[in-house]
This record gives structure tokens, C-alpha cells and sequence, in this order.
């Protein structure tokens, strides 16, 4: 959709949403309230609505967990509530993408997420105890991510960082300059960044810094950018298709490193 400023000049809106199945919906103040997401949200840029298993519970206590079959430690989340509420969320929000969020799941990346934001429609199940009952799994979710090998007491904290490292790829929400220079977005870490002071006991900024000469501070950065991925991600650096000229930049960073 297209709407016309004061000013008439065209801007993009887009909207997502984000349907989120969580016990523990207070957990998402901390990015409803705060910095870019609270500023997306209050932009009506992102969209996020809550429901809660626990408000689907029909027993007295309104317990959300469930014995394994087979025995084991640990509980599941009760299956009736769980379903009910993803029901719910797809009822509200046709046509989403239903993702359950675990150790289990696909490793998201930043390419992954620039795919993500093209759906516009999520729908989030987080998991808590030992996770949910497979049937969910295999029938309810289009897909199942993880955000790295590493587990979680529950999905929450992973829902809060897709949402965040898509909100600021939305236009509007950021700077589209800095996203074109994230790390990843080239396959490349990000360059090292100064501020002042220009000196801290003896540290000094780079002197090419100073130069103002924009195409020298744009070279020395991209050999910054494959020195440091060279030397803490090689693996990035095998997959990346470097052009001529960073090709060149990789070497003599090398041979730099090399003469010290
Ligand atoms: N839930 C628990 N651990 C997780 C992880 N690593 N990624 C996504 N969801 C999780």
C-alpha cells in the first residue's frame, strides 16, 4: 500500500504481523517498550498480538502442562489449550505462517530473515517445559526454526530476536544505509567503527579516517571487513563469491599481517 505525506512524497507502508502463542506474554515488554521494535510498533509498522494457552485451559487451575507418555523428566505443554489457541491466532490472521520456535529447528542466518520479511504474517508458537507434543508439530507448523545450538528455558527470547533482527530490515524503521552495511549483508562482517576521542591512552583512530577522501575510507573498510571475517569467520569467507577487487584487499590484508 502506498499513502501520500504532507509533503507528497510516496512512502512505503508495510505492515507485519506477528501472532505470538506464549504463556509468558509480559516477556515481550522488553521489545514493545523499547528502542526500534517499541518505535515500529508505535509507527504501526509491526503488529503484535498475544494468546495466551493458559487463557484456553478448561480445569480449575488453568495448568498449561502436561505428563510425557512413555515417562521421562520434565512435563509437555498440554495439548488442548495449545491447539486452541493456535486456532485462535489462525483464525485472526488467515493465510500466516505458523512457526514453532526450537533447539530442533532450522538455524536461522541473515539471509534467512531477508526471506522471512517477505511473508508479512507470522504466527510464533513458543514452547516451554520440555516442548510440545509432536502431533502439533506435524500438523499445525509450516516450519520450525532454532536461533542457534544452544537451548532456551522456552521460545520467547527466540521470537523476541527474529522479531527484532526483522523489524529493522522493514523500510522506515532504520537508517537504510547502515542495513545495506550490517554484517551478513554481504556476506562479510561489519568493518571496525570510531568515535571520539580520537585518542584513549595511546589507542589512536586510524589516520585515513581523517582524510575525508571517500573512496580511500571506503576501500580501507572493505579490507577491514575481509581481514576480520577472514580471521574470525574463515567459513564465511570460503562460501563468499569475492569480487576482483576484494580479492586483492583480502591478500594484501594478509600480507600485512604477515609482515607484523
Ligand atoms: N527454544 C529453546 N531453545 C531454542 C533455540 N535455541 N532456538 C529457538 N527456540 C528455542
Amino acid at each position: 500500500m502506498k499513502k501520500k505525506t504532507k509533503n507528497n512524497q510516496q512512502c512505503n507502508i508495510n505492515l507485519i504481523w506477528f501472532y505470538i502463542i506464549t504463556i509468558f506474554p509480559k516477556m515481550f515488554d522488553a521489545i514493545i517498550h523499547y528502542g526500534v521494535t517499541g518505535r515500529a510498533i508505535q509507527k504501526k509498522i509491526i503488529n503484535i498480538q498475544f494468546f495466551n494457552p493458559r487463557d484456553f485451559s478448561d480445569n480449575k487451575y488453568k495448568s498449561v502442562d502436561d505428563r510425557p507418555y512413555g515417562g521421562g523428566p520434565g512435563m509437555l505443554m498440554s495439548v488442548k489449550p495449545l491447539y486452541l489457541s493456535i486456532k485462535k491466532a489462525k483464525s485472526l490472521l488467515q493465510d500466516a505462517m505458523v512457526v514453532y520456535l526450537s533447539p530442533q529447528g532450522k538455524k536461522l542466518h541473515q539471509k534467512k530473515i531477508l526471506e522471512i520479511i517477505k511473508k508479512k504474517k507470522i504466527i510464533f508458537i513458543c514452547g516451554r517445559y520440555e516442548g510440545i507434543d509432536q502431533r502439533i508439530i506435524d500438523y499445525q507448523v509450516d516450519e520450525e526454526w532454532s536461533i542457534g545450538d544452544y537451548v532456551l528455558t522456552g521460545g520467547e527470547l527466540a521470537a523476541m530476536v527474529i522479531i527484532d533482527s526483522i523489524s529493522r530490515l522493514i523500510p522506515g524503521v532504520i537508517n537504510k544505509k547502515s542495513v545495506e552495511e550490517d554484517s551478513f549483508s554481504h556476506n562479510l562482517l561489519d568493518y571496525p567503527h570510531y568515535t571520539r576521542p580520537k585518542i584513549i591512552k595511546n589507542m589512536h583512530v586510524p589516520k585515513i579516517l581523517f582524510s575525508g577522501d571517500h573512496e580511500k575510507i571506503r576501500i580501507w573498510r572493505l579490507k577491514q571487513a575481509l581481514g576480520k571475517t577472514w580471521e574470525k569467520r574463515p567459513d564465511l569467507i570460503k562460501n563468499a563469491n569475492l569480487k576482483k577487487e576484494e580479492k586483492i584487499l583480502l591478500n594484501a590484508f594478509k600480507k600485512n599481517k604477515k609482515e607484523k
